[in-house]
């Protein structure tokens, strides 16, 4: 709705630019609001205010005559000028019935499929793999996975990248430990049924043993400079390191698939390609021995330039060296029109050099964008970033189980007499849902608090909240014993809360396209929040099983029919599964 507004006052302008009553050269940006109060009208917006001084015109008679020179649109019933100039435009209930009649009979809930589809390449997850996935990995991978599916919703061609850490020196330590055990006669694969230990008993060895540390170094060495022994030992590290992964994104409802993964040791023969073509640009300069790429827009606090390390002294790649490679696969080979990279806002200035330095190196078309889409840090109840009562980094598989356990005990006490197996089955869906539901309603630029109390709670704009709220909607049906899609009848509104409820629901495109564009599922989140709160206000306003009489009965359903339909959609997009009770 707010687009075809924007479309008819663009009309009005060049109407009035015809008239020379504007001036031929202004293009305003028109933005549309929506208004709080259905009392001043449904949208308003600012015109006048903007155009008053380059029509050399009072605002209010300005948007007298854009108002004058609007299209007729069997969208709008009335308009208003209101205070300094603004315009008000009322919406035609006859017009949100028929959009309600047509959403509710598409499949797609008249979502538009864009018009211009692309290429969208999206990094996310992308773990180092030497460690155990950790709450720090949920925000990329939660949020990640919402804008996918979300860009996959509106008909983008979504490439899903899982840029893995599986390369570096590190690697060093891991293998030489796997040597150790080897030789011991241990099975390795026992071993690396838990990363984080394995993890740490290879560092104590390094830490303590100079010769340990020594091998640490050449294997790294031998790795990097493709011995067969030595990758043999490092895929079969990976692929342990994957698989404990990828049963994380199973239980999260993530939809990453092993094929998705293309870490950092893919790009490895890249690598003295991106050096040999930002040499040929002109772009390296040597400083101490290594090969630097010096930016005239960063420097450090002195005023001096910051150089980007391409190539170490010894011979080593940097993780920016890794990350160029990545972008000209995408590029070249992937052909994305858009990269998205979900990772942590620490990373910020990282991502800003290695974009400039992609551009200047033509690494990139002039019309491919690549966006960091920063996220904060999760943080404890007690304001500090979250850590276990031990104070290590808590583990994501023992978050998910606490998760489900809590919503268990929570389900349990709602449901007294439901079996335990579909109390279990809820407790998932529900705990799982509220651990996602947390993170994705938040803001994602700021840092936020990890509590389940909160994200547990029924109250307020959380997982249990929505699903609770999709399963009235549900029972309304399941009591009448009627299936949504059998509603044939039209909608007419008799009260403001109906025509109230339909207009947010014609609101669901919008929010679509928004998320889509700035990766932000908040505003989804919200948006479904308020949602869920209309549709409370117009079900204790307008009876529906009990109505009047049939006529109103039937449009009544539809509305909830499209309420549900629209949760569900909503939902899904955020990667979470609905319950038909709970
Ligand atoms: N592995 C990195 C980390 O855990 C994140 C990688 C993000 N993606 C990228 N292309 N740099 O910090």
């Amino acid at each position: 709705m707010k687009a075809l507004i924007q479309n008819l006052l663009e009309q009005a302008v060049v109407s009035l630019q015809e008239q020379q009553i504007l001036p031929a050269d202004v293009q305003p940006r028109i933005t549309i609001d929506r208004t709080k109060d259905k009392s001043h009208g449904d949208f308003a917006n600012n015109l006048a205010l903007m155009l008053a001084k380059p029509a050399k015109q009072n605002p209010r008679a300005l948007a007298e005559l854009i108002v004058k020179n609007l299209p007729t649109s069997e969208l709008i019933i009335k308009t208003e000028i209101a205070g300094p100039g603004f315009i008000n435009f009322f919406i035609n209930p006859n017009y949100l019935e028929k959009q309600i009649d047509s959403a509710f009979a598409d499949s797609r809930l008249n979502v538009e499929l864009t018009a211009t589809p692309q290429t969208v390449v999206i990094d996310y997850s992308s773990p180092n793999l030497a460690k155990e996935m950790h709450v720090g990995h949920l925000r990329s991978t939660i949020i990640g996975d919402s804008v996918t599916r979300t860009l996959a919703f509106q008909g983008h061609n979504v490439i899903r990248q899982n840029h893995v850490g599986d390369w570096g020196t590190q690697f060093g330590m891991l293998l030489a430990y796997m040597e150790e055990l080897r030789a011991k006669g241990e099975e390795i694969n026992k071993n690396l049924a838990n990363l984080e230990v394995f993890y740490r008993a290879a560092k104590g060895r390094f830490d303590e043993s100079e010769a340990f540390a020594n091998r640490s170094r050449d294997l790294v060495v031998a790795l990097q400079s493709g011995d067969e022994e030595c990758l043999t030992l490092w895929k079969e590290f990976k692929d342990i390191s994957i698989a404990h992964c990828q049963e994380a994104y199973e239980r999260l409802g993530v939809s990453l698939n092993i094929s998705d993964v293309r870490g950092e040791s893919a790009y490895n023969k890249d690598l003295s390609v991106v050096v040999s073509d930002l040499d040929s640009k002109g772009l390296l300069q040597e400083s101490q021995g290594a090969k630097c790429v010096f930016l005239d827009n960063f420097k450090n606090k002195e005023g001096e330039p910051l150089p980007v390390i391409i190539k170490k002294k010894d011979g080593g790649f940097l993780y920016a060296t890794s990350d160029l490679a990545a972008i000209r696969y995408r590029q070249s080979t992937l052909n994305a029109d858009r990269v998205l990279y979900f990772v942590d806002a620490r990373q910020g200035l990282h991502f800003q050099q290695v974009f400039e330095v992609a551009r200047l190196a033509d690494f990139v078309k002039a019309g491919t964008t690549l966006e960091h889409m920063p996220f904060g840090t999760v943080m404890g109840e007690d304001g500090k970033p979250f850590k276990t009562r031990a104070g290590s980094t808590p583990k994501l598989a023992d978050l998910l189980t606490e998760a489900e356990e809590r919503a268990y005990e929570l389900v349990k006490e709602k449901n007294k007499d439901m079996a335990e197996e579909e109390l279990r089955h809820i407790a998932s869906i529900v705990g799982i849902a509220s651990v996602k539901y947390a993170d994705l309603s938040k803001n994602r630029t700021s840092d936020y608090t990890f509590s389940f109390d909160s994200m547990l709670s029924f109250e307020g704009n959380t997982a249990p909240y929505l699903l609770y709220a999709y399963t009235r909607v549900a029972s309304i049906f399941n009591k009448a014993g009627i299936e949504i899609d059998s509603i044939i009848a039209d909608v007419t509104f008799t009260e403001e809360k109906e025509k109230d409820l339909a207009s947010k629901l014609m609101q669901f495109n919008e929010i679509v396209s928004q998320v889509g564009k700035q990766g932000l599922p908040h505003f989804l989140c919200a948006y479904l929040f308020e949602l869920a709160g209309l549709f409370s206000s117009f079900y204790e306003a307008c009876p529906i099983l009990v109505a009047e009489n049939e006529t109103q009965k039937q449009s009544r359903l539809k509305l909830a029919g499209l309420t549900a339909k629209t949760l569900q959609q909503g939902l899904a997009l955020l990667g979470i599964n609905t319950l038909e009770r709970m």
